[in-house]
């Protein structure tokens, strides 16, 4: 490791470890928040069975991972389990939208119902009069699966849901998790964190560790490898982590997280990968032009779906804006200043919507966030958290 000047004692990590868990506890859902969840999902899985037949709803994002914080949105995804040859096996992501978007209206248990039936990744978003957000989307088995991923990645070591929590809330007080307005999703954040972690020997890298002596095996959905280690209780038995590495504390993780991004990840030559336990160059992935597609060639790549928003080549667009008209020359923006390949979708930059200016601001944050945690532990949580107007 490199002479870090900055770098505080361990009395001051102590303290920052005692104020961050004390946070993460704080921000915890409590049970009667998770209990409003599940009777949600459970009315929405019915609503679907009425509109669709047979229907199931799974809960995905935090509310599937165990990383919630309180208050969180819940995101749930729709899958119709249609008999082969069934009229019902042609829905297209539109008309599910549309079908079940219409159904809700007639619900005032539900508000604020918003078809986005143009956006890359259709979804219906509404709240519930019990106080809960949602999105519900349609067949997205990948962002199931990175779900489960980021679960087993959380089940290794309780030291990722606190370093995650405290990322996480800091993100968003100093408003920088915002897709839709150049920033990073919550998503982003956390492939960010695990990448940190692994390259600390907190965490392996599960989508390389094969039971037996083979190969990595290929386990198909929607056309991208979703094989991952997720025995978890017997992850022993492939993967230790290193004596150091269990030492560390989550404050020492935090400011790891936090030095590392600020000054020694290269942004300019390089790729954030869980799936290959480091980095890659965006050379080598073909990542170091901007591209710009004709939203054509987007739309008749159905899968993988993704839950990314669309950027646009001018300002990002509000939540609730759609694509524009087909005819008026639409172009779609894959930049690739801060890149973060997705850990299945690997040609996917989760950091896709960063643009020059955003990217500014983020770095700008990952600084005054070591700094606040490389001066003193006392207080430095609350300040490093402190919301921005
Ligand atoms: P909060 O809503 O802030 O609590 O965070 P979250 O953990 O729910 O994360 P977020 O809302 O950013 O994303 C929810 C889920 O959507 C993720 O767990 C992924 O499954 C999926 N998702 C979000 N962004 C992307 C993306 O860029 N690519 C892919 N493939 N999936 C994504
Ligand atoms: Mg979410």
């Amino acid at each position: 490791r490199k002479y870090d000047p900055y770098r505080p004692s361990t009395n001051v990590f102590d303290l920052i470890t005692r104020d961050a868990k004390a946070l993460c506890q704080e921000l915890m859902p409590n049970p009667e928040e998770e209990t409003r969840k599940l009777a949600l999902l459970e009315r929405l899985s019915d609503i679907a069975t009425e509109v669709f037949g047979e229907a199931e709803v799974l809960p995905f994002g935090s509310s599937g991972n165990g990383l919630a914080l309180a208050n969180a949105d819940m995101d749930v995804c729709v899958f119709l389990n249609s008999k082969e040859g069934s009229a019902e096996e042609q829905v297209s992501p539109v008309e599910f939208v549309e079908r079940i978007g219409d159904r809700l209206e007639k619900d005032n248990e539900f508000e604020n119902i918003l078809q986005l039936k143009r956006a890359r990744v259709p979804i219906v978003k509404l709240n519930h009069v019990n106080g809960i957000a949602c999105d519900i989307g349609y067949q997205n088995d990948l962002a199931i699966w990175n779900t489960r991923l980021l679960r087993a990645y959380c089940r290794i070591d309780t030291r990722v849901r606190d370093v995650v929590v405290i990322i996480k809330t800091w993100a968003k007080r100093r408003k920088i998790n915002n897709p839709y307005a150049g920033s990073l999703s919550s998503y982003a954040y956390v492939l960010l964190v695990i990448h940190v972690l692994q390259r600390r020997g907190v965490l392996p890298n599960l989508q390389s560790i094969v039971v037996g002596n083979g190969k990595i095996p290929y386990w198909d959905c929607q056309g991208f490898n979703r094989y991952f280690f997720e025995d978890i209780p017997n992850l022993a038995r492939y993967w230790q982590p290193t004596p150091e590495a269990m030492k560390q504390s989550v404050g020492e993780l935090l400011y790891e997280f936090f030095r590392y991004f600020a000054s020694e990840f290269r942004y300019t030559t390089h790729v954030v990968s869980i799936r290959s336990g480091g980095l890659l160059t965006k050379e080598a992935k073909e990542w170091s032009k901007d591209h710009t597609q004709p939203q054509q060639q987007q739309h008749q790549r159905q899968q993988p779906q993704t839950l990314q928003p669309q950027t646009s080549t001018v300002d990002s667009p509000a939540l609730t804006d759609e694509q524009p008209a087909a005819d008026s020359k639409p172009v779609v923006k894959n930049r690739y200043l801060f890149c973060i390949e997705d850990p299945f979708e690997l040609d996917h930059n989760v950091g896709r919507p960063v643009d020059r200016y955003s990217l500014f601001t983020i770095r700008g944050e990952f600084m005054r966030a070591a700094k606040i945690l490389s001066r003193n532990g006392e207080g430095a949580i609350s300040r490093l958290c402190y919301e921005r107007e």
